[in-house]
């Protein structure tokens, strides 16, 4: 196959589709690998990486999009690298079609196959081609949160481990799924007194084995929320509802019970977040000051950290680069229904019942397209 990768075009969009350990991996497998000019260079991945991965390098994206089989991406296709896709190509990267009907049409009539990492499945019920973003943004978070936090920044002063003789940052982590977890992990390793709240019994169970004695847990009742918040430096927000928005779990009358200066690390934002007085900001200007309680809400967090970011998705994703391209995109998804999960839009049909759902669309079942 011939496997193209071009530079992501999206705003502030640093990362790119494939590692040079990924265009290595898919030479060593017999194919051809062509990579954009400097796709690379902002997760720090200069083109000279990829040609000694075997990979060759295009100048443009047109060239990319005119030859490869298939296109290996980050960011759901914009609107002109949608033009560029056509019938029977393979497109493999993140979509979200869920709330984007434009793109949702451009992919159907392009009559390219397109498979979403985000609904990619495994065995133990969760979403891998999602979990190391999250995995990145929740250990990020008391790291944001820890910035934040430094009086010029607007926030308490208080640092997050303390010192001898005085005592550490309170931290309250929301949700204790996969975000929740690593900033837990992270606000504990950096000294802090982490306490995750969550709704799901089982889920405490199984940080309570694993974690305890590295931070507490505690049942996600509207009022266990508030008191831990009071009480608190930081509070990061993590929770998900799949399907849903964010349920708002710190109101704006609620801000004022509050410490002053304390950081509230919304990561939830992506899902509308879950403070109410969340709205979502960029890298480039992230917090913001409500009623003298500091904000950080960005949506797009793991792109902070462009390079491990993009050798995380590329850890996650590189296996099921290398069926698709070893068996064309019909075996591979006969052989795992995982990665059948993630078909979106094959031959100008859509192929996932909760994007038909969402924008009113017929739906192609995954197993009668494998057939079409
Ligand atoms: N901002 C970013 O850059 C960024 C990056 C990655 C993920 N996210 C977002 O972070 C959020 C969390 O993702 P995740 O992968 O950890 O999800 P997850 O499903 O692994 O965990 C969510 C947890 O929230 C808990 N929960 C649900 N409702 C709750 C409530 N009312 N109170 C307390 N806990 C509740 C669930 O029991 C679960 O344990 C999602 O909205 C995700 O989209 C944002």
């Amino acid at each position: 196959m011939r496997i193209g990768c071009p530079t992501e075009i999206k705003p502030q969009e640093y990362r790119v589709g494939m590692t040079p350990n990924a265009a290595r991996e898919a030479v060593a497998h017999g194919h051809a690998v062509v990579i954009q000019t400097n796709a690379g260079a902002g997760a720090g991945f200069p083109d000279e990486d990829y040609i000694a991965a075997g990979a060759e390098i295009a100048a443009t994206a047109e060239e990319i999009f005119a030859s490869a089989d298939m296109i290996v991406k980050v960011k759901e296709p914009q609107a002109g690298e949608r033009k560029m896709l056509r019938e029977g190509q393979l497109l493999f990267t993140y979509l979200h079609l869920a709330p984007d009907p434009e793109q949702t049409h451009d992919l159907l009539e392009s009559g390219c196959t397109a498979i979403a990492y985000e609904t990619v499945t495994d065995a133990a019920g969760g979403l891998p081609l999602l979990a190391p973003m999250s995995e990145v943004a929740g250990r990020l978070a008391p790291q944001v949160g820890a910035w934040t936090l430094q009086k010029a920044n607007g926030g308490r002063g208080v640092l997050m481990g303390g010192v001898p003789g005085v005592g550490p940052a309170r931290v309250v982590v929301i949700g204790g799924g996969v975000v929740g977890t690593h900033a837990a992990r992270i606000a504990a390793g950096m000294g802090a007194d982490v306490t995750v709240l969550d709704r799901s019994l089982g889920r405490m169970r199984y940080l309570d084995d694993v974690f305890g004695g590295q931070f507490k847990t505690s049942y996600a009742s509207a009022g266990n929320t508030i008191e831990l918040a009071r009480e608190a430096d930081m509070i990061i927000g993590a929770v998900l509802i799949p399907g849903a928005a964010a349920p708002k779990l710190i109101s704006r009358a609620q801000l004022s019970e509050l410490k002053p200066g304390a950081a509230l690390v919304d990561v939830a934002i992506d899902q509308g977040g879950c403070f109410e007085t969340s709205r979502a900001t960029t890298h480039q200007d992230p917090i913001y000051d409500v009623d003298g309680v500091m904000h950080y809400c960005v949506a797009n967090m793991p792109g902070a950290v462009a390079r491990t970011s993009t050798i995380a998705l590329g850890n996650a994703t590189m296996p099921f680069m290398l069926a698709l391209a070893d068996k064309g995109w019909r075996k591979a998804c006969e052989d795992d229904p995982h990665l059948l999960a993630g078909l979106n839009v094959h031959a100008g049909k859509l192929t996932y019942f909760a994007v038909g759902k969402a924008l009113g669309l017929d739906v192609l079942s995954p197993q009668l397209a494998l057939k079409a």
